[in-house]
């Protein structure tokens, strides 16, 4: 494919940018009164408002224009017919037909994948009853009482975001533990009090050779087995996520208590399938489902809606636009909801993850940008470290503000006072404030003279920084499963314009490798005098101070 730099859209967005460069946002909105009308969009009760952005008519025609010269309606459906566009794995890219609750068929080198889905749906269903009504009994007739989820990556993100995400719908009866950190304390700290009798391990990995996870799984077997010590145990204490059958059996999980998922699941897109299930365990099936549904009803949307009118392509091109054409090169994800406080980090494994990516799917290497670094947390504490820079900052850092209508609890004004935050910051971002209009407050507080200019400069906001908000009624398994849906399908809608494969990971490889040779180092005696100076140097100073 032509680069996307080469291509006439991008080439007028190049030249539309500089026409935008004098605009501000507050003048938009003076200059038209229907600009939220203009630039907002509902799904359900979900409402996605874009008007906070530096934009116009002519540049959303400009970016659909983009998104079809590069093919995007062509890519969508490659991605829902089954065709490999994992192009360097040779996969398929499937996680929409996990959550495919019309059942429509989706061929896979032309047998139908969702036997398999509904199967694993089926098997999950069963074992978390069993679990959650306390038929399963631990190995000296015990009901489970604690769940602990061994992974890393898509293998512990997604559901420790949705577990959190979920509490209020969470049977503290069962209670959800997550364990992903090689580093000892990781497991030590989560172990801590919780009786081997009552404790099921969930080993979520894809591969089931991932080092972190095996390594924690390990050990979880030998707290078990310290205390029990019945081999047998494991079976009625164990039970492994993955795709991997051999590598569970050679670690001693009989295949009968393995929940199977495949290749055409990317770990990061996983979180739909068994990989979900201490979620499931949680929250139970029927909200499990619920949340499918969610995201199911956001593929349909993806799938069908014009380019004009869907949330996800809208959510991608803004993107590519701050990212392109404004070097923004950080994207903050900021829910005002506690609940919501591992959504910044599940997605930016999501995003840097996917498209994190400098060759194009031909192999060359690309000149634009791609993928910007997300982060975030959530309002109001944002607002109180990092929002000084986001507002007054040198650099521009387009955002999401997400937030529910309705709060689960009822205490005094709390929901109401956050969600005035929300929609202030939004609101501060925009307008900013002149240096005329920080030097009047100034003036009637009685400030003079050098002071007053000196002041006024220092309290002056430019304004003009972007901003979308995402506001439902409240935050339901649905709702949940939409949102998350709406930003997978952004990060496809980049990868597609930048022309890159969002769906390997090459770059985590050589971290990996290189640690392999040098725990080799830390083993024996002599000095390690194979790397650069730095590295010898650090590996020599750990032997040295282990001691
Ligand atoms: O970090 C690389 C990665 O492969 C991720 O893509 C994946 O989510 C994570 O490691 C865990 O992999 P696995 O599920 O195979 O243990």
């Amino acid at each position: 494919m032509t680069q996307p730099t080469q291509l006439p859209a991008w080439r007028a967005l190049e030249k539309h940018r500089q026409e935008m460069a004098g605009v501000h946002m507050r003048d938009l909105f003076a200059a038209d009164h229907q600009r939220f009308e203009r630039f907002s969009l509902t799904f359900n009760d979900l409402l996605f408002d874009f008007s906070k952005n530096r934009i116009t008519e002519k540049t959303l025609s400009l970016l659909e224009q983009l998104a079809e010269e590069c093919k995007l309606s062509a890519k969508i459906e490659a991605m829902f017919r089954g065709a490999r566009i994992n192009v360097t794995e040779n996969r398929a890219v499937l996680h929409i037909a996990l959550r495919n609750r019309s059942n429509r068929p989706i061929l896979l080198d032309g047998d139908d994948v969702m036997p398999d889905v509904n199967r694993v749906l089926g098997m999950m269903r069963r074992f978390t009853e069993a679990v959650r009504s306390g038929r399963w009994k631990g190995c000296t007739g015990r009901s489970i009482t604690d769940v602990v989820n061994i992974g890393i990556g898509g293998s512990d993100l997604g559901s420790r975001m949705v577990v959190k995400a979920l509490s209020p719908y969470v049977d503290p009866s069962l209670r959800v533990h997550f364990i992903s950190n090689v580093d000892e304390a990781d497991l030590v700290q989560t172990l801590f009090g919780l009786d081997p009798e009552t404790t099921l391990f969930c080993i979520a990995s894809k591969t089931f050779t991932t080092l972190e996870t095996m390594a924690n799984a390990k050990s979880a077997r030998e707290w078990l087995l310290h205390q029990v010590r019945d081999p047998g145990a494991v079976a009625k204490h164990f039970v492994a996520i993955s795709t991997n059958s051999e590598k569970v059996a050679d670690f001693g999980i009989d295949t009968a208590n393995m929940f199977e998922f495949w290749d055409w699941v990317g770990g990061r897109y996983s979180i739909w399938a068994a990989i979900g299930l201490p979620i499931a365990l949680a929250v139970g099936m029927d909200r499990f489902e619920a949340m499918l549904e969610g995201a199911h009803r956001i593929d349909e949307h993806f799938r069908t809606a014009p380019f004009h009118r869907n949330i996800p392509v809208i959510m991608g091109l803004l993107g590519i636009w701050y990212d392109n054409f404004f070097a923004a090169d950080a994207y903050a994800i900021l829910p005002y909801d506690q609940y919501l406080e591992h959504l910044p980090d599940y997605l930016q494994q999501g995003d840097m993850e996917s498209n994190g990516k400098t060759v194009d799917l031909e192999g060359h290497p690309v000149n634009y940008s791609t993928g910007p670094i997300i982060f975030g947390q959530p309002g109001t504490n944002g607002q109180h470290a990092f929002y000084q820079l986001m507002h007054q900052g040198s650099a521009l850092i387009p955002c999401d503000f997400i937030a529910a209508a309705q709060s689960h609890h009822n205490l005094g004004e709390h929901h109401e006072l956050l969600i005035s935050n929300f929609i202030a910051q939004t609101e501060a971002l925009m307008l900013g404030k002149t240096f005329e209009e920080a030097k009047s407050e100034l003036e009637k507080e009685g400030v003079t003279g050098e002071r007053l200019q000196e002041l006024a400069a220092a309290k002056t906001f430019r304004g003009n920084r972007p901003s979308n908000s995402i506001l439902y009624r409240k935050l339901t398994p649905e709702t949940l499963g939409s949102l998350i849906a709406l930003y997978e399908h952004k990060i496809f809608v980049q990868g597609a314009i930048w022309n890159i494969n969002s769906f390997d990971q090459m770059g985590v490889e050589l971290g990996k490798q290189l640690a392999k040779k040098i725990l080799n180092d830390l083993g024996g005696e002599d000095l390690a005098h194979s790397h650069d100076s730095s590295t010898n140097a650090l590996i020599n100073r750990y032997k040295a101070l282990r001691i």
